[in-house]
C-alpha cells in the first residue's frame, strides 16, 4: 500500500490519548483510595456527619461523569445484546435510586436519613438477591469474556452487505464495538461506584471487617476490568472501520441510486450514412471509430435522433429487425430490438401491455427496419454500435474540493454523491470536533453548483467519454492523530481519482491543527510497476433489477470503467455502473472518521453500483485499563 509512507512519516504515538470511559474510572479509583483513607481514620468515621460526606462525593462523582461528552448507546436489536442490555437498564436503574438517595442527603436543611435506611440501601446493592449490583456485574462481565460479544460482531462482518443491522445503522463493526464497550464500562463504573459506596456505609455503621469484602469487591472488578479491556482491544484489531450503505429494499432513481446517462449507448445505424459518400461497399465491422453523415432517403434514419458523436463498434447481427422505440422523456433510445429470428435485445415489456393495444402504443413506437440491397451486390446492412454523443447526456463529475471549516474545529461526519445538473458532486455533512474523539450531529453543507458551459472541463469538471471513463476504486484512509476534513475527485491520468483532505488534531483536547491538513490519495495507476488492476463486469444488467443485496466485489487500488449495459439484456441502453447517491453519515449523526473510499458493490451479470464507504476512527490505542494504586 502506497500510503505506508505516510505512518512512517507521521508516527504518531497517541501518549495520554484515553477514552473518556477510562478516563472516569481512573478518577474512581483515586477517589475511593482516598475515601477510604478517610474512613480508616477512627476519628473521622466516627464524627457524625462521615455519611453525609461520603453522599457529597459520590454525587460529585456523578457530576464528573456528566462532565465528559458521552454519545448516546446505540439502540440494538441483535439478540445477542439482549441480555447484556437488560443488564445495563438494571444497573442504571439501580443507580438512578441510588444517587437520588445520596442527592436528598446532601441537600441543605433536609432532616438526614436514618441509620436503618443508609443500611437497607448499602443492603439493596450488595446483598438483596433481587436487586444485587454484583449480579448484574458477573453477567456484563461474562457477555464480553464468555460469550463474546464483540467476537460476534466481529464474525457479523462477513454479513455486512446483506441489509444487516449495523449497515442499517450506518455504524462500521469497529465504532460499534467502542460504544458498546463505552455502555457497558459506564454501567459497570457505576455498578462498582455503588459497591464501593455501601461498602463505605458499612464501615461507618457496623463495625467489623467490612474492609476485607470491600478488598475482594475491588479486586474482582480490577480483575475483570483489565480482561475487559484485553478482549475489546483484541476485537477492535479484528474489526473492519469500513461502513457502506446496503442495497435499499426499493431502488429509487434520483433517491438512491442516479445513473451516468448515455455514456456509450446502443445505437441502430445503416452502413450507407457512416460514410461520406453514401457508399454500402463495407461491413459493419469495419466501422469501429465512426460518424454520422446524413440520412439516407428517409429511412429508419429519420424517425430516430441521429448519434452526433462518435459511433463505435459496430457489429451486424441480422438483416431485419422490429425496434421498438422508447418514450421520448426516456434516457433510452429503444426499449427493445427483435430481430427476423426471434432474437430479442432488451426486455419486451410484454407484462405490462398484454393484450392492451393502447397501453402498447403509449408505451412504445414501433418501427419495421429492414436492411435492403443496392446494385443487387452490395448489401446495406443495419449495423449494432454505441454512441457516444456528449449531448443530452449525463457525464460530469465535479472536480470541485469539499471541506470541512477547520478553523470552526469543523470535521467531516458524512459524505454522499448527488448529481445536480448533469454533474456528479460530493457532498459532506460537517460538525464540531469536541474532547475525546466526541462528534456534535453533522448538517449536511450546501452544494457548489456546476455550469459546464462557464466553467473549465478537466479544472471545475471531468467529462467522460469512451477514451475517459474510468474510475479508480481506493481506499484512503489517515494514520492514527488525523480526522478527515475534505474529500473530492481529481484526475490521476485519466482516472477520476479519490482524494480526501485530513488535518491532525489532539484526541483529547479535540482541537484541529489546522495548519497541519494536507490531501491523501493513492497515486498507483494501472501503468505503474506494480499496476492497479481492472474490476471487470461481465454481460452487465440492470443492477436495480436484482433483488438480494450486492456484496462489494472491488478491493482497494482497483479501477473500473463506466460501460454500456449489456446487449441482451438490455441493447445497451443504459451506462453502468449505476451511482449508489444514499447518503452515508454513522449512525446518521456522524461520528470521528479517518478515511473514505470508493468501490464497487455487484455481482457477476449485474452492472453494480459505484459507492462510497467512511472509515471509522482507530480507537484501540485509547482503550487502556490501569491497575488502581493500593489503598495505604
Ligand atoms: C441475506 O439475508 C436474508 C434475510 O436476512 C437471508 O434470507 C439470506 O440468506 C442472506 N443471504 C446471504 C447470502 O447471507
Ligand atoms: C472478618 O471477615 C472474615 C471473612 O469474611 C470473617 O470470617 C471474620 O469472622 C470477620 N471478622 C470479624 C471480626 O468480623
Ligand atoms: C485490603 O487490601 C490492602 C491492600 O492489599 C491490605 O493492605 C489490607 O490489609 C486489606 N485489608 C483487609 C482487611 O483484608
Ligand atoms: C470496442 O471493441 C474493442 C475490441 O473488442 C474493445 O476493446 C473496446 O473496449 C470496445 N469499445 C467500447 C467503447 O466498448
Ligand atoms: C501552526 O500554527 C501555530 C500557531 O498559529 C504555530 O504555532 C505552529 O508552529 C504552526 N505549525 C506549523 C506546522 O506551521
Amino acid at each position: 500500500m502506497r500510503l505506508s509512507w505516510l505512518f512512517a512519516v507521521f508516527t504518531f504515538v497517541p501518549t495520554n490519548g484515553l477514552s473518556p470511559i477510562d478516563k472516569i474510572r481512573n478518577k474512581l479509583y483515586t477517589i475511593e483510595r482516598q475515601q477510604w483513607d478517610y474512613l480508616n481514620d477512627q476519628q473521622w468515621r466516627t464524627s457524625g456527619s462521615a455519611d453525609i460526606d461520603l453522599a457529597k462525593v459520590f454525587v460529585s462523582f456523578d457530576d464528573e461523569i456528566h462532565r465528559w461528552p458521552l454519545a448516546a448507546p446505540p439502540v440494538l436489536s441483535s439478540s445477542w445484546w439482549k441480555k447484556p442490555q437488560k443488564q445495563v437498564r438494571h444497573i442504571q436503574e439501580m443507580y438512578a435510586t441510588f444517587l437520588e438517595f445520596m442527592r436528598q442527603q446532601t441537600e441543605p436543611g433536609v432532616k438526614p436519613a436514618r441509620v436503618r435506611e443508609w443500611l437497607s440501601l448499602a443492603a439493596s446493592v450488595l446483598s438483596d438477591p433481587k436487586t444485587a449490583v454484583s449480579r448484574a456485574m458477573s453477567q456484563l462481565q461474562k457477555s464480553i469474556l464468555i460469550d463474546k460479544i464483540f467476537h460476534i460482531i466481529v464474525q457479523e462482518q462477513r454479513k455486512y452487505y446483506n441489509r444487516s443491522e449495523l449497515c442499517e445503522l450506518q455504524v462500521s463493526p469497529h465504532q460499534l464495538i467502542y460504544d458498546l464497550y463505552n455502555t457497558i464500562v459506564l454501567a459497570e463504573i457505576k455498578g462498582y461506584a455503588m459497591m464501593q459506596f455501601s461498602w463505605m456505609l458499612l464501615k461507618i455503621y457496623r463495625p467489623g471487617n467490612t474492609t476485607t469484602e470491600a478488598n475482594s469487591t475491588r479486586s474482582h472488578y480490577v480483575q475483570s476490568v483489565l480482561l475487559t479491556a484485553q478482549a475489546t482491544r483484541d476485537a477492535l484489531a479484528d474489526a473492519n472501520r469500513e461502513l457502506y450503505r446496503c442495497d435499499p429494499l426499493q431502488h429509487e432513481r434520483g433517491k438512491t441510486y442516479d445513473e451516468i446517462i448515455r455514456l456509450l449507448q446502443g445505437y441502430i445505424e445503416n452502413e450507407i450514412d457512416m460514410n461520406q459518400e453514401s457508399t454500402c461497399q463495407q461491413n459493419c465491422v469495419n466501422y469501429k471509430v465512426a460518424k454520422n453523415y446524413g440520412c439516407f432517403k428517409d429511412q429508419f434514419c429519420s424517425q430516430q435522433p441521429k448519434c452526433k458523436g462518435t459511433i463505435l463498434n459496430c457489429t451486424f447481427v441480422e438483416a431485419d429487425m422490429t425496434i421498438a422505440a422508447a418514450n421520448s422523456k426516456s434516457h433510452r433510445r429503444y426499449e427493445w430490438i427483435q430481430y427476423k429470428t426471434g432474437r430479442t435485445l432488451g426486455k419486451q415489456n410484454k407484462e405490462r401491455c398484454e393484450n392492451n393495444d393502447k397501453c402498447r402504443k403509449n408505451f412504445v413506437t414501433q418501427h419495421q427496419v429492414n436492411s435492403w440491397w443496392r446494385w443487387l451486390f452490395w448489401h446495406c446492412s443495419y449495423c449494432m454500435c454505441l454512441c457516444d454523443d456528449p449531448e443530452n447526456s449525463d457525464r460530469y463529475f465535479s472536480l470541485k474540493e469539499v471541506t470541512s471549516d477547520i478553523r470552526e474545529n469543523k470535521v467531516v461526519t458524512g459524505i454522499r454523491l448527488v448529481k445536480l445538473d448533469k454533474v456528479f458532486h460530493f457532498q459532506i455533512s460537517e460538525s464540531t470536533l469536541h474532547q475525546e474523539g466526541f462528534v456534535s450531529p453533522g448538517s449536511w453543507l450546501p452544494i457548489e453548483r456546476i455550469n459546464i458551459d462557464q466553467q473549465q472541463n478537466g479544472v471545475d469538471y471531468h467529462t467522460l467519454s469512451h477514451i475517459a471513463r474510468a474510475i479508480d476504486l481506493d481506499d484512503v484512509v489517515a494514520p492514527t492523530g488525523w480526522v478527515l476534513t475534505g474529500v473530492r475527485f481529481r484526475m490521476l491520468g485519466s482516472h477520476l481519482n479519490l482524494y480526501i483532505r485530513i488535518t491532525k488534531f489532539n484526541f483529547q483536547t479535540g482541537r484541529l491543527s489546522y495548519n497541519n491538513s494536507m490531501w491523501l490519495g493513492n497515486d498507483n495507476t494501472d501503468a505503474s510497476e506494480n499496476p492497479r488492476s481492472r474490476l471487470n463486469l461481465n454481460r452487465p444488467s440492470l443492477p436495480t433489477r436484482s433483488a438480494v443485496a450486492l456484496p462489494v466485489d472491488s478491493k482497494h487500488d482497483q479501477f473500473m470503467e463506466f460501460t454500456h449495459s449489456d446487449f441482451d439484456n438490455d441493447a445497451a441502453q443504459s451506462t453502468v455502473p449505476f451511482i449508489d447517491i444514499q447518503p452515508l453519515q454513522p449512525y446518521t449523526r456522524g461520528v470521528l472518521l479517518s478515511g473514505a473510499g470508493v468501490s464497487h458493490r455487484g455481482a457477476v451479470g449485474s452492472g453494480g453500483f459505484v459507492a462510497l464507504k467512511l472509515f471509522t476512527y482507530d480507537y484501540a490505542p485509547y482503550v487502556r485499563a490501569r491497575q488502581p494504586r493500593e489503598p495505604s
